[in-house]
């Protein structure tokens, strides 16, 4: 697929690039351009390094290489496959992650907050119990196990295939001793004691009926990773309940709800959540503490 005059690393950027914009593809599952895009490509396909010096650029692809960003460009234009699913990695928070099709790509904004140790809200040399729930390919778990020194984090997923990676991923960072996998509907698995100074959560939470109209790349990704009922709230509303009866009263839960955050103001214009803001871009995720959430609860629930 890559033409023959095309010789350098920078030749196959730009052509590929130029492919992308052509197609149509959507940018949203690790880089937002063409141009990037096409960079990443290019590096993974080639094993060479995200931050490779521009110097490399210049220099002449194999055959075999040019075959191989070849068949990589053919899944990423003609069955707008996500780049992180054909090099089977994705980063999350500074975390190169094995992902595959059985768990959602990380992009989640949480990588923000987790880095900051969570802080304002916990002090994070005192955070020792950590429950993920949706934990996917466990890059929050394993992201929450290096930022929180201190932590075991309860990894939750009803796939198994999640738990799979979550264990790969674990592993692979060296926490596995302080992350566990866990088969587990929200935290219906989980005992009642001792209870949790975080909680975490990027649930699915996309609105059933917008789910067609999203771009061909989200149709590769787990419909039960995206697909949040009617309302976009169908796990967040029985996680409200569940996580007010797991949490320290300082402690915290953290859920993204996306665009779906106008669906939860409306749902629950009483709770006292506060909206976060991310520096490096995405919305929807709010913090509550354990005390307000069981104050709210019992009228409500
Ligand atoms: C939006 S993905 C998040 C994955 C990962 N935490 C991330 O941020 O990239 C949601 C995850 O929730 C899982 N899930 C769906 N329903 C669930 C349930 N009832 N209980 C626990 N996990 C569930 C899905 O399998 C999927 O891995």
């Amino acid at each position: 697929m890559l033409p023959d005059e095309m010789q350098t690393l920078t030749d196959a950027v730009r052509w590929a690039a130029s492919r992308f914009e052509q197609a149509g593809v959507f940018y949203g599952h690790g880089t937002d351009n063409a141009i990037d895009e096409a960079v990443a490509l290019v590096l993974q396909a080639l094993h060479l390094p995200p931050d490779l010096d521009s110097l490399y650029f210049g220099t002449r692809l194999s055959a075999d290489e040019k075959a191989r960003i070849g068949d990589w460009l053919q899944q990423r234009i003609d069955d707008h496959r996500p780049l992180p699913y054909i090099a089977g990695e994705a980063w999350f928070a500074g975390l190169s992650f094995r992902v595959d099709e059985r768990v959602l790509i990380p992009r989640s904004p949480l990588a923000e907050l987790i880095e900051a140790g969570f802080q304002p809200w916990l002090d994070p040399e005192a955070v020792e119990r950590i429950a993920d729930v949706g934990t996917g390919c466990g890059c929050i778990a394993v992201a929450c196990a290096y930022a929180l020194p201190q932590a075991r984090v309860d990894a939750l997923d009803t796939s198994d295939g999640a738990l799979e990676l979550t264990r790969a991923n674990s592993a692979d960072h060296g926490v596995a001793s302080r992350v566990t996998a866990i088969a587990s509907n929200l935290l219906g698995a989980l005992a009642a004691e001792p209870m949790y100074d975080l909680i975490v959560a990027n649930p699915p939470y996309v609105a059933s009926e917008r789910l067609d109209a999203m771009p061909a790349e989200f149709r590769h990704e787990p419909r039960q990773g995206l697909d949040g009922g009617v309302d976009g709230l169908s796990l967040v509303h029985p996680l409200l309940m569940q996580a007010a009866e797991r949490l320290h009263d300082d402690g915290i839960l953290v859920c993204e709800v996306g665009h779906s955050w106008p669906a939860f103001e409306q749902a629950y214009p009483e709770l006292p959540v506060t909206w976060l803001a991310f520096e490096r871009g995405g919305a929807g995720v709010f913090v509550i503490t354990g005390h307000d959430l069981r104050e709210y609860v019992p009228n409500h629930g």
